[in-house]
């Protein structure tokens, strides 16, 4: 007779320490759940940008459409290649993913194997810790420092071992949204061979890329997205600055043809999208300033921002409280609570249009201050 399915018994083992992702809450759940008229809902717990999209994206998405039967190139070489042309770095190679969560998968399949670890400064994004347990290494978490938010840059070093095969750094820090100090950076470089994989998902809103440094520093690598500063979010592409000694080899490991013909048309035209860029830029910087101002007028805890979102500090309120709060007059945070790591008294909230922030900041005074 055939033997009855163990479920359990096929799953790798590690699967066992996986929780579902916690994705930013979407417009329609909300308004079904508070019954609020979706087009009043503000969706900024995802740090996506208001702007839209570019329109040179939108046009050559749909342009591309036209051929959606034909497969799209298998590595998005042409993509790749122009990001190159526009940063002119002679060892330094551009791979392309399916978003930068696709870089993070790749990182795993290549670098991390069974007991392996992997070095987290906490907290920060969760797809470090995730990739991690993929391959079923094992993740080793370090505090930022109390109030700064900065590296611990010796505790870092202390953790480096045998094991040890990447060490993870978000800068602008998603969700604290504060640029990691270079020199810390440069001392970690400085002091290990082993890969250091710095995050630049938001650089572009107010900070300096460190790209130039991978022609000194091989074991660097940068990731990017467009799913922030060109509004591609759901179009899925993401890319890597990595130095052409590895690069052939992650070539060789990539799914093929991972992002689609849309999609790496969008990306390739929003590119030569200045205006948008600056645009986009430009909404971040004021909308920042506006929140600097008006949190320290008001007394509110907010932590300093490079980024296109500003994370304020809810104490003595629990950050989950004052998002439900918020949803129930149609605005969309993120409570960081998911983030671990003191992450559930900071609310972290995506910049937006003038007026949009004008009305964050009204519903914060109230949310914050009824007890
Ligand atoms: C720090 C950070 N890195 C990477 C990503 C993922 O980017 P992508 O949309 O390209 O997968 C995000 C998304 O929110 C992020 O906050």
């Amino acid at each position: 007779m055939r033997k009855k399915f163990n479920v359990t018994k096929n799953l790798r083992k590690i699967i066992f320490n996986l929780n579902q992702y916690t994705a930013g809450r979407s417009i329609e759940e909300i308004s079904d759940k508070y019954n609020l008229d979706p087009s009043r809902i503000l969706k900024l717990g995802s740090n996506e940008n208001v702007l839209g999209t570019s329109l040179k994206a939108k046009k050559a998405a749909s342009e591309a459409l036209k051929k959606v039967n034909i497969y799209p190139e298998v590595t998005s070489d042409k993509l790749a290649s122009k990001i190159s042309k526009i940063y002119k770095l002679k060892n330094v190679g551009v791979v392309v993913g399916n978003g930068m969560d696709h870089i993070f998968e790749m990182l795993a399949r290549i670098f991390l194997d069974n007991g392996d670890e992997t070095i987290i400064s906490v907290p920060t994004f969760s797809c470090y810790e995730l990739c991690t347990i993929w391959a079923g290494a094992k993740p080793r978490f370090i505090p930022l420092i109390k109030d700064s938010y900065q590296l611990n840059v010796k505790k870092i070093l202390s953790l480096i071992s045998k094991k040890t095969k990447i060490i993870f750094i978000c800068s602008p820090n998603n969700p604290t949204g504060n640029l990691m100090k270079a020199e810390d950076i440069k001392t970690i470089l400085e002091s290990t061979n082993k890969i250091v994989f710095l995050d630049e998902a938001y650089i572009e809103f107010g900070g300096k890329t460190l790209v130039s440094w991978i022609e000194k520093y091989p074991n660097l690598i940068i990731g990017r997205t467009f799913s922030k500063i060109y509004g591609l979010a759901g179009y899925r592409v993401g890319y890597a600055f990595i130095h052409k000694s590895l690069q052939s080899y992650y070539l060789n490991s990539i799914t093929p043809f991972v992002v689609s013909r849309p999609a790496q048309a969008a990306a390739f035209a929003a590119l030569d999208d200045n205006d948008f860029v600056k645009k986009s830029i430009k909404m971040a910087k004021e909308g920042r300033e506006f929140y600097r101002r008006e949190f320290s007028k008001a007394g509110i805890k907010f932590l300093h921002s490079d980024a296109n979102f500003i994370t304020i500090d809810t104490l003595p309120l629990k950050a989950k409280v004052v998002a439900i709060r918020l949803l129930e007059r149609g605005i969309i945070a993120r409570d960081c609570s998911t983030f671990g790591f003191g992450g559930d008294k900071l609310l972290r909230i995506t910049i937006g249009t003038k007026e949009q922030n004008k009305k964050v900041l009204q519903a914060l005074l109230i949310c914050l201050n009824s007890g």
